[in-house]
């Protein structure tokens, strides 16, 4: 433990997570970890390096020695590398997201990258998004904050950016889909998706993004960290 606050952001895809951490971090001026983008990349890697999303010991050896890194684009837009080479767009294809959520199932991948994700906790202080930064990664962090919506709320989110990237979706599958996911994220035996005991819940169904930033703003000023 390196002594810096950390808070941590965790939930399900599609409750407006990033949007949050990131926001939070930018007004706080504190550091940023986006734990999903890790386990994306290490799911790149492994396509990259020839190594096969089932082979468990292959898949760690690529986590251990994972080389990434993220820089701040002068637009604002995170870049992430993987050995030097731009790999931003391609781990936020649905193909990446299924590498991610394949490897993200191995425990020993999961070990494999926690310390490095401990790292991340610098001063003057850390928002860490994911779906274990309040129960696993980061346990003591000074305030949890799990951000939830409904299910068909988080599949029309989804279907709007979809939309808008020129995408041809369809409505009830994307709900299907976030509904087998969510099962699959909540019953699984490693870090399963779950509130930490002492994680304030926000539901942001039908609450406009800004007045959810307001309401974890003010959690963030009840605990002192800003
Ligand atoms: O947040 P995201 O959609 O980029 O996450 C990608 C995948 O990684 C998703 O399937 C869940 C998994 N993940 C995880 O298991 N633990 C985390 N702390 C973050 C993400």
């Amino acid at each position: 433990m390196t002594g810096a606050p950390v808070i941590t952001i965790d939930g399900p895809s599609g409750a407006g997570k990033g949007t949050i951490a990131h926001r939070l971090a930018d007004t706080l001026g504190w550091h940023f970890l986006d734990s999903g983008a890790l386990y994306r990349v290490t799911g790149q890697a492994c396509l990259i390096e020839g190594v096969d999303w089932g082979d468990h010991a292959g898949v760690t050896d690529i986590a251990r020695t994972l080389d990434v890194s993220f820089t701040s684009a002068a637009s604002g837009e995170v870049l992430v590398a993987y050995k030097g080479q731009d790999v931003s767009r391609a781990i936020r294809t649905e193909e990446g997201g299924r590498g991610a959520s394949t490897v993200a199932a191995i425990p020993s991948v999961r070990t494999a990258l926690l310390q490095r994700q401990r790292e991340f906790a610098k001063p003057p202080g850390l928002v860490a998004d994911g779906r274990d930064m309040g129960t696993v990664v980061f346990p003591h962090a000074q305030l949890k904050i799990f951000l939830t919506a409904s299910a068909s709320e988080r599949a029309e989110r989804r279907y709007k950016q979809l939309i808008a990237k020129g995408e041809s979706v369809s409505l009830p599958r994307l709900l299907e889909d976030i509904e087998e996911r969510d099962a699959r994220d909540s019953q699984r035996s490693v870090s399963p998706l779950v509130p930490a005991e002492d994680a304030i819940v926000v539901d942001s169904s039908g609450v406009p993004i800004d007045e959810v930033f307001a309401r974890v703003m003010g959690y963030v000023a009840d605990k002192g960290l800003k």
